[in-house]
């Protein structure tokens, strides 16, 4: 059975951006409760109801950290961003797979495998990719929640 204890908020997933560590601990919460599994059938309008509101999360959530990236002119910097980016990309379209299967609009998708799919690319941006991503920008970090940070300075490496 999978232990849904992963989704749990760490203190080791703060990355000290007051905003970005509150959607963080959303998604995570979002994210458990999208866990259904064969052997415990969900319910499929609360289960659409969470996945919808966890793409309107990550839609906003990824459009402020492709913000904090847009500046950067570091060639390392850069393949971050493009990399970053993608994973994001990639995580949208795992949901809108979700989504479209609890919709009843295809059918022939795995919609386990899809949201284990869902799950390791939404992981990989709070446990890897936005602690990198946080090395290329300047950013006045707050723990404060909904606390609005300057604008990010490209670093340029001398
Ligand atoms: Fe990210
Ligand atoms: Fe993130």
């Amino acid at each position: 059975m999978l232990d849904t204890a992963i989704f749990s908020w760490s203190e080791n997933f703060r990355i000290g951006h007051g905003r970005i560590d509150q959607d963080h601990r959303a998604i995570l919460h979002h994210l458990r409760a999208l866990q259904c599994r064969p052997h415990a059938p969900c319910d499929v309008k609360k289960t659409l109801s969470t996945a919808l509101k966890l793409r309107e999360l990550c839609r906003s959530h990824f459009a402020e950290e492709e913000g904090l990236m847009r500046d950067f002119t570091d060639p390392v910097a850069l393949v971050h961003r493009d990399i970053h980016t993608m994973r994001h990309g990639a995580t949208m379209a795992h949901l809108d797979s979700v989504i479209a299967h609890l919709n009843g609009e295809s059918e022939g998708i795995d919609l386990f495998k899809i949201i284990d799919r869902l799950t390791e690319t939404l992981l990989m941006d709070i446990t890897w990719l936005d602690f990198e991503m946080l090395t290329f920008t300047k950013v006045e970090l707050s723990d404060e929640p909904g606390v609005v940070v300057s604008f990010p300075k490209a670093l340029t490496r001398s």
